[in-house]
């Protein structure tokens, strides 16, 4: 594991809180014109939110006969609570239907797009209940959790660096039918551009646990994120094999990558658990699960809060703000075709892809077989780190993919690479990936002698 390096982000974190727009309009909650900051900087989710969303959950299953299952008006009815809710919010809003044993059902999509619309991280839960009753922990919990993540996000950071979607799902508890079907109305290059899916399902379990989902091992890197944000906001976590058991596993069938959390359902509470998460040993995480008891009784608020902060922390650093070299321009090469260089920093944060474009001009021709592009980057784990070079065209060469286990701080070199298929003349990009949570730097400088 990586040694645990303090997040000293007290400055952006003031920054951010006093940068917060005014919330939007949120029907029976609380107004927040700002939110407290989690260690990442991520907004801090008030459980407030969350328990006001359980409540027009519970409001709805109480008049549509004591649940919200599919085929049921208690369905429908939630399905246009959570799009009038986003709608409001300021997200793109679609709903697919598709069809179950129990009749037609519904999915919610919303929408924000972030700068670079080729990525999309996605986050979602079931949003139907079981007949026999309202389902307010399974799963109230993980689609309230999700509105009122979506509520903070979008007032923190309105353009996300990629696309941001939340999918709320119908028909779950009848085989991950919901799921399934948007998966499959999905083209391969729209699953391409899907490069996570977290899921959160029963998430305020009134004898919880902080369970992180690892039944997915193309989500190791967001098993790691879901650890390490709970981890910030001081909760021990435990690995839980979920076995497919919700909608995430739509999405690892169809290889893209998966993660989620979990705060325990049927099975009983060990000693160990309880004597470090509190609660009952020897009981059910959830005695209510897919019972009529499970009422916005059946919620344990410490739990829900922090699995929504949890939801938060990983959405923040997944989506990193687009990083726009701009206070000053790039530098220009003058005629004769010398190198041209970016010294402008740009940060590089956790799990997160930037730029640092560098513009050539008034070079005749294709770049050489021995071009040179010299690269300072300053990092706390070189590892975490993909460099690659991006021609004007677009076309992409990879640089270095460094191994993960690398510790070494920094990237001071001078990688060789043929440009003889590229004109030289255009805007060159050096695109850096952080892979990998806890450890971040930014571009110092860098050079391209094509
Ligand atoms: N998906 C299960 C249900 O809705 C509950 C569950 C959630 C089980 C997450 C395991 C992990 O009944
Ligand atoms: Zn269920
Ligand atoms: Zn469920
Ligand atoms: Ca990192």
């Amino acid at each position: 594991m990586k040694p645990k390096l303090p997040l000293l982000a007290a400055l952006a974190t003031a920054l951010l809180a006093a940068g917060v727009a005014a919330a939007t309009p949120f029907a029976n909650a609380t107004p927040v014109s700002s939110f407290a900051a989690l260690p990442n900087g991520a907004p801090d989710i008030p459980v407030a939110d969350v328990k006001a969303q359980l409540q027009s959950l519970q409001t709805i299953a109480n008049n549509n006969g004591g649940n919200r299952y599919t085929g049921r008006t208690g369905y429908r009815a939630s399905v246009d609570h959570v799009k009038s809710q986003m709608t409001a919010l300021g997200y793109t809003v679609s709903e697919q239907s598709f069809s179950t044993s129990s009749g037609t059902s519904y999915n919610v999509l919303a929408e924000l797009p972030g700068t670079d619309t080729s990525k999309v991280i996605m986050l979602g839960g079931h949003l139907d209940s079981v007949s026999s009753g309202p389902g307010i922990n399974d799963n109230g919990s993980g689609s309230a959790s999700l509105l009122a993540v979506a509520k903070a996000f979008k007032a923190a950071r309105p353009t996300p660096g990629v696309t941001v979607r939340f999918g709320w799902w119908g028909a779950e508890e009848l085989g991950l039918v919901g799921s399934r079907a948007y998966v499959s109305s999905l083209s391969s290059a729209e699953k391409t551009r899907i490069k996570a899916y977290l899921n959160f399902d029963m998430t305020g379990s009134p004898n919880p646990g902080y369970f992180v989902y690892n039944d997915d091992s193309r989500g190791a890197a967001l098993r790691t994120l879901l650890v390490n944000a709970f981890t910030a906001i001081g909760v021990q976590t435990e690995y839980v094999n979920v076995n497919g058991r919700s909608d995430h596993a739509s999405f690892y069938n169809a290889t893209i990558p998966t993660g989620g959390t979990f705060s325990g359902a049927e099975g009983t509470k060990t000693s160990s658990q309880a004597s470090k998460w509190g609660g009952t040993a020897g009981a059910a995480f959830d005695p209510c699960y897919h019972r009529s008891c499970d009422t916005t009784s059946n919620i344990n608020d410490t739990s829900l809060d922090r699995h929504a902060d949890v939801i938060s922390y990983a959405l923040w650093d997944l989506t990193g703000p687009s990083t726009t070299p701009t206070t000053t321009p790039p530098t220009t090469t003058p005629p004769g075709c010398a190198p041209g260089t970016n010294a402008n920093n740009v940060t590089i944060p956790d799990n997160t892809t930037v730029y640092s474009d560098v513009a050539i001009a008034g070079c005749s021709g294709n770049g050489s077989a021995t071009s040179k592009v010299a690269v300072d980057i300053k990092h706390t784990w070189r590892g975490d780190l993909v460099i690659s070079l991006v021609a004007p065209d677009g076309s992409t060469y990879l640089l270095e993919d460094i191994a993960n286990n690398d510790s070494a701080d920094n990237v001071l070199k001078t990688y060789t690479v043929s440009l003889t298929s590229e004109p030289r003349n255009g805007t060159w990009r050096l695109k850096v990936q952080d892979i990998a949570s806890q450890d971040t730097g930014y571009v110092d400088t860098w050079t391209l002698a094509a």
